[in-house]
């Protein structure tokens, strides 16, 4: 059973300081993921097979008008040879992800998801961003067990600023082209963030649906986060996916807050200088009291009020989370009710490339890591998982 807990106790949680509140957030966490998910931790090779991407979202360091990248995509060729790699290094579990890349054509796709299941077995997650209804029925058809697409934020407004659509360098871009009318309609009925609609599309066609939110995106306020996590629970996601936002230098938002932060520490040191004034410095804020800080310790909050909510679902220990917090953090995201960890097998070459984030390639995820992981697993008092790992929501869901 999920937790009573409504949007406006889950907002005075994301606002809590007091330590024994939150360490007893976090051990209630733990005890409901230990009773409904139990003491496996899940481990998925993530194969980051391309960073090429047709979109412009403003936070993204892969999005389309990066000039500063040098883009790679693997042959199908590479692919099936990672996943054997995958395999063979005791995955059961292979993530494919990449920007919005349309030169992977519906048929590659579906060759690589059929080779790999024929020749491996391995369970398959597709993350490839936002594909058309009919390309992602053919992918289930051909044998993808997942799909994932996080919705990032559920306020349309901020969703829209962060994220012009295809083909546009901002909201206002695509609405100056549209007619008055056009425009004017989209302003009215746009209240929904469009992968909304997706996400229920992959959940008809029987996927498990992942998704999932950045936290401390600039802009996000605690009422708007609180509603991402209520949000988890209307959609009864299989797996969902939290990490703080890392300002990226070559984006527009990244630029932006990265600036902010240096006005900031220069006005402190002035003000400093000037007067000894013992008045705290104020962090980076984009929306005041308001705006959810980006931290490794809020995100730890929004997971262990994840797993509140949603019992039954899968929630990995992000990437970004080990960067931002360092390792230790995203090995503590177990004990605040994650159950996965996505280690990366996308080869040496091409790792340095997906960087979607600031300092995503010093988490140094190699094969010769994982015994170290397996190890800090079991030191944790965990169990790494022997089989594919199915969303236990997903299993509840078809009992019925
Ligand atoms: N900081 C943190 N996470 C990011 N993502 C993209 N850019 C950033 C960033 N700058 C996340 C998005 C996306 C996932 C693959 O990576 O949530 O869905």
């Amino acid at each position: 059973m999920a937790m009573k807990i409504n949007s406006s106790s889950i907002e005075q949680l994301l606002r809590e300081d007091d330590p024994l509140v939150i360490r007893k957030l976090y051990e209630q966490a733990d005890a409901v993921r230990a009773a409904n998910v139990g003491n496996d931790v899940h481990l998925r090779a993530l194969l980051e097979m391309s960073n090429v991407c047709r979109r412009q979202c403003t936070y993204c360091g892969i999005a389309a008008y990066n000039a500063h990248l040098t883009r790679y995509r693997m042959s199908e060729e590479e692919i099936i040879a990672s996943a054997h790699h995958a395999a063979q290094l005791g995955f059961h579990t292979l993530v494919l992800q990449s920007g919005e890349d349309t030169f992977y054509s519906t048929s590659m796709i579906i060759r690589i998801v059929r080779t790999i299941k024929e020749q491996t077995g391995l369970a398959i997650t597709l993350s490839l961003g936002e594909r058309t209804p009919e390309e992602l029925a053919e992918w289930k058809e051909a044998g993808a067990n997942r799909y994932l697409l996080r919705f990032e934020t559920s306020d349309i407004n901020l969703f829209q600023r962060i994220h012009p659509p295809a083909g546009f360098s901002s909201y206002e871009d695509y609405c100056a082209q549209l007619s008055p009318e056009d425009a004017c309609m989209a302003h009215t009925f746009t209240t929904e963030v469009p992968r909304m609609s997706l996400l229920r599309t992959l959940r008809e066609l029987d996927y498990e649906v992942g998704s999932g939110v950045m936290v401390g995106i600039p802009g996000q306020t605690y009422a708007t986060l609180a509603r991402d996590i209520c949000t988890f629970q209307q959609l009864d996601l299989d797996m969902i996916g939290v990490g703080p936002y890392i300002p990226h230098p070559d984006t527009p938002l990244g630029k932006q807050m990265l600036a902010a932060q240096t006005s900031q520490t220069a006005k402190t040191t002035q003000a400093q200088d000037a007067t000894s004034a013992d008045e705290a410095p104020n962090s980076f804020t984009c929306a005041g009291v308001n705006q959810v800080p980006n931290t490794a310790d809020m995100t730890l909050k929004v997971i262990a009020l994840t797993r509140l909510v949603c019992p039954k679902s899968n929630i990995p220990a992000t990437t970004a989370l080990g960067v931002l917090g360092e390792e230790a953090s995203r090995i503590q995201a177990f004990e605040c009710g994650a159950n996965v960890i996505m280690p990366n097998v996308t080869p040496l070459a091409y790792r340095s490339l997906y960087s979607i984030y600031e300092g995503k390639d010093t988490v140094s995820e190699t094969e010769d890591m994982l015994a170290a992981l397996t190890q800090q697993i079991i030191n944790a008092g965990r169990t790494v998982g022997t089989t594919e790992g199915k969303s236990r929501a997903f299993a509840a869901r078809h009992k019925e």
